[in-house]
């Protein structure tokens, strides 16, 4: 399936470590090493278009124009609480990124996104902001994160989540279609919980062992 905004990273990297997450025998520790891989492996794709700028160094044999990134800073936003896995693998591929968080929680009844917590740098808006969520669902949690951070000023937003759900995927584009989505894959549909099939269960539970 393909949705007009959703890149599918489909990296065997990305597909072998996605089986093994979603494997209900895989470990907590197995769990939170293969949400932060995959979150690097994401992150590697969601910056590919980061803009180049030549300057000069010396290599021991000769100096030499080298490339290096140049333009907007970034930030890193994981929504909590899974979140934290996937940003950790980000920002191991950008260490001077700076790390906001939006805190939600999905209420089980309603389905609607509540926050508990928000803080962002002041600089957002001067900012490539990468939001990670490993389940975009039924992308409430996402959509009402990006409605946040466009509030707080942040103009340029990539979402990046290792499962999304069609319907979730399709509403998400269409609230925000300036924020292109990255993920491992786009599973069958929700189930009557909301939860994603076959999907890897609840993401949170799984990540910090709460369950
Ligand atoms: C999970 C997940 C997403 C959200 C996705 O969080 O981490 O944030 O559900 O569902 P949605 O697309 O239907 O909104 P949860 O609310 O379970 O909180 P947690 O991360 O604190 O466990
Ligand atoms: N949140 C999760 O953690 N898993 C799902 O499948 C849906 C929402």
């Amino acid at each position: 399936m393909s949705i007009a905004g959703v890149t599918v990273v489909d990296h065997p990297l990305v597909q072998h470590k996605l089986s093994l997450l979603r494997d209900r025998e895989t470990s907590f520790a197995n769990f939170r090493r293969l949400v932060r891989e995959i979150g690097t492996l994401l992150g590697y794709e969601a910056t590919r278009d980061l803009p180049l700028a030549l300057h000069e160094i010396e290599t021991p044999v000769s100096p030499m124009q080298a490339p290096f990134i140049e333009g907007k800073k970034l930030c890193v936003v994981p929504i909590l609480r899974a979140g934290l896995g996937l940003a950790d693998g980000v920002v191991d591929l950008v260490p001077l990124a700076r790390i906001g968080h939006v805190g939600l929680y999905r209420d089980p009844e309603t389905l609607i996104a509540v926050e508990y917590y928000f803080k962002v740098p002041p600089d957002i808006d001067q900012r490539l902001v990468l939001v990670c969520d490993p389940m975009l669902a039924t992308a409430h949690s996402a959509i009402a994160a990006v409605d946040r951070l466009k509030q707080a000023g942040a103009a340029h937003m990539k979402l990046l989540c290792i499962i999304a759900a069609p319907e979730g995927a399709q509403l998400f584009v269409e609230a925000h279609p300036d924020v292109p989505v990255f993920t491992g894959s786009i599973d069958e549909r929700l189930n009557d919980h909301a939860y994603i099939v076959p999907g890897l269960g609840d993401a949170g539970d799984r990540l910090f062992g709460t369950r």
